[in-house]
């Protein structure tokens, strides 16, 4: 039904890279006295490509182990790996315990920033036995080792320690973006048997409380698996609590023992579950195990950000609910016993200088934040963070979607002060850990290049027939050997995990990334090849939304496309056909469809626009042909129709689109 597998110079945004690419020559080399203390020289490349399982041993020391592990791969039934699997550890124990044990207990582990301005220091101590406290509840309504437990939660610390509770107990946590819906939440609830959730009143978002047990409730009337609700006050807003099955967290978790001995899992026990969109309608269950993942997370934090824990202040502006938010808000840093900021809520509020107040006020040294958010900033103008003192910052991270290289230029200098290290880090949530990255005491960034994998990571970029690409050439990203902390399959889908990552190229993990490699050998990112969308460094698969909009009673058919945006990366916009009883759908009927999205799947999927069409272009085999409609959205003159089965039908969607404007 799509264009599949688009060539990787007709993805959206590799146009536009290429051609910055061709006159990109700037280079920032890393700063003298970074580098001179760097805790990745080209030593650890050396280290790593002379013998890779012995690196990832030599990383594996970084975790405390029960049982030390004596084996580090097990590929012997690929492409399920199992990485230092005699091994036993437990991770929360990793990220709390084993500091205090150590004499850190007094370190700062968040300095929490509620958006309405009320903070919180938490030192490793304190939360250890909000872990504990958090662990022995679960424990107290029957989660044992193994039951999924969901958690939807503003940005609040609440959200560390329900994480960390279901790791220290084995249960495996799934974490929903509070931005999603309840028929989102209903259905990773429904897909992974969830039996315990913890969720909030509500949270800040822009200046307001905004509610979110009420979507809670609404998932719940399809999901029987679920016996017990913890909830969180956080607003204080009115909330309606079910008897039997809700609880609040302060009194019943308030309540409980602070002790608590953190047992030891086996290291390939289920860590995490994380859902995120693939090519097809239903959202892929991410699975992640303990050891390895937590192998990968801490050594990739440690490396990237050339981290000094006794003095670094990092900060992962990014939400709990997705991946980098686990890897790099949570379990690398707590591993690694960083201090770290926690931020709730929007940059603007409730001013637009609120990031660069933060920076300021905590004395942030790294901060990781995606290319939207910078394209943004930009927009606001430069005189905004002018205003603060940013002398502090000393590495900054990208992360989510390709960086172009006048976002680059402008982090680096407007933030950065012009002095410090960009890094633009490529990765997914499937792999975990950060995976084609500069090491910002090595490498000489080119702004917009991911450059090269990190030490320890290997990766190509191939074409049709699996060969290598020679030096500036394009093809596809593929990674050539397991890594660490590499998904383990999908939830409850072993064949779907195969088909998706490893069918493409046996023996290879497919990416779904384009790519191309520069005369150097360095890597640029292009965007992806198939029907996923990166919305503000959200992923958003095509067919999800089109499913959503067709499931409103006056659509017959939808094609949804991600057209280049200035700020958000990709923009959703969606075509519609009504069907004939809905006539020409009323006045309103683009609000209404809008909100049949947010309400299907999440605010976050709303598009753009939705133009209201006659006909869809079609190939002779029945495949719409996205590449015209973005050429559509995008306002572009149109590519080659004459594969189309009509080739008028272009003609009639134009004027029936300047007809309705
Ligand atoms: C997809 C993965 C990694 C955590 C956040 C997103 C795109 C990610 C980059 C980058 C170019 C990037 C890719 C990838 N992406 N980082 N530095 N340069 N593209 O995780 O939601 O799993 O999305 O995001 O297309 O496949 P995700």
């Amino acid at each position: 039904m799509t264009d599949e597998a688009l060539p990787a110079n007709e993805a959206p945004s590799a146009n536009e890279a290429l051609s910055n690419l061709l006159h990109e020559d700037r280079r920032f080399p890393p700063p003298a006295d970074l580098a001179a203390s760097a805790n990745v020289t080209a030593a650890t490349y050396a280290e790593a490509e002379a013998d890779l399982e012995a690196f990832w041993g030599e990383q594996a020391k970084r975790i405390t182990w029960d049982t030390k592990p004596t084996e580090v791969l097990d590929w012997s039934n690929p492409p399920f790996a199992k990485w230092f699997a005699d091994g036993t550890l437990n991770a929360a124990y990793n990220c709390l315990d084993r500091h205090v044990e150590a004499g850190n207990g007094d370190r700062v582990a968040y300095y929490f920033e509620g958006e309405p301005g009320d903070t919180r220091v938490i030192t490793y101590a304190e939360l250890t036995t909000d872990v504990k406290k958090a662990a022995n509840a679960l424990l107290e309504l029957g989660v044992e080792a193994g039951d999924r437990v969901a958690i939807y939660l503003p940005m609040i610390p609440e959200a560390v320690v329900a994480i960390l509770a279901c790791a220290r107990i084995g249960a495996p946590h799934t974490v929903v973006f509070g931005g999603f819906s309840a028929d989102a939440l209903a259905s990773r609830i429904e897909d992974c048997g969830v039996e315990v959730v913890i969720t909030a009143d509500g949270g800040y978002r822009r200046g307001k409380p905004s509610g979110l047990k009420p979507a809670v409730d609404e998932a719940l009337t399809k999901c029987p698996s679920v016996h017990h609700v913890l909830v969180i006050k956080r607003t204080g807003q009115d909330t309606p609590m079910t008897e039997g099955r809700d609880l609040w967290w302060d009194e019943f978790v308030g309540q409980q023992s602070a002790e608590h001995t953190a047992e030891a899992f086996p290291a390939e026990h289920p860590l995490y579950i994380m859902y995120t969109s693939g090519s097809t309608g239903k959202p892929k269950g991410i699975l992640h195990t303990t050891g390895g993942y937590l192998v990968g997370v801490t050594y990739t934090q440690w490396a990237t950000f050339d981290l000094k824990p006794e003095t670094d202040i990092f900060w992962t502006a990014a939400d709990i609910g997705w991946v980098t938010g686990h890897s790099y808000l949570v379990y690398g840093p707590l591993a690694n016993g960083t201090t770290s900021v926690m931020y709730e809520g929007t940059p603007d509020t409730p001013h637009k200088g609120r990031w660069w107040e933060i920076i300021e006020k905590y004395r942030v040294s790294i901060l990781y934040c995606a290319p939207t958010a910078i394209r943004t900033f930009m927009k606001w103008g430069a005189d905004i963070p002018e205003q603060f003192d940013m002398s502090s910052l000393r590495v900054l991270g990208s992360v989510g979607e390709p960086i172009n290289p006048e976002a680059y230029v402008w982090y680096r200098t407007n933030i950065g002060g012009d002095r410090v290290p960009v890094v633009d880090t490529w990765w997914q949530t499937e792999t975990g850990m950060h995976m084609i990255s500069p090491m910002p005491g090595v490498t000489s960034g080119k702004p917009g290049a991911a450059m090269t994998p990190v030490p320890g990571v290997s990766v190509d970029v191939v074409n049709d027939e699996a060969e290598s690409v020679p030096n500036g050439s394009g093809g596809y990203l593929v990674i050539t050997k397991p890594w660490p902390a590499m998904l383990r399959t999908l939830w409850g889908d072993d064949q779907r995990y195969v088909d998706t990552y490893w069918s493409r190229f046996p023996g290879l993990y497919f990416a779904g990334d384009g790519a191309k490699r520069d005369e150097d050998g360095d890597i640029w990112l292009l965007g992806r090849v198939d029907d996923v969308m990166n919305v503000s460094g959200h992923r958003m698969s095509t067919t999800e939304i089109e499913s959503a909009l067709v499931s409103h009673p006056k659509v017959a058919e939808s094609a949804v496309v991600g057209a280049s945006d200035a700020t958000t990366g990709q923009a959703i916009v969606a075509f519609v056909i009504l069907r004939a009883d809905a006539g020409d759908g009323g006045p309103d009927v683009v609000a209404e469809l809008r909100a049949h999205v947010a309400k299907e799947i999440g605010p976050i999927a709303k598009p753009r626009q939705i133009m209201v069409v006659e006909e869809l272009p079609k190939t002779r085999s029945g495949k719409i042909m996205r590449r015209l409609l973005r050429d559509i959205a995008e306002n572009r003159e149109l590519g080659d129709v004459t594969t189309l089965t009509d080739s008028t039908v272009m003609n009639l969607i134009k004027e029936n689109l300047s007809a309705s404007a």
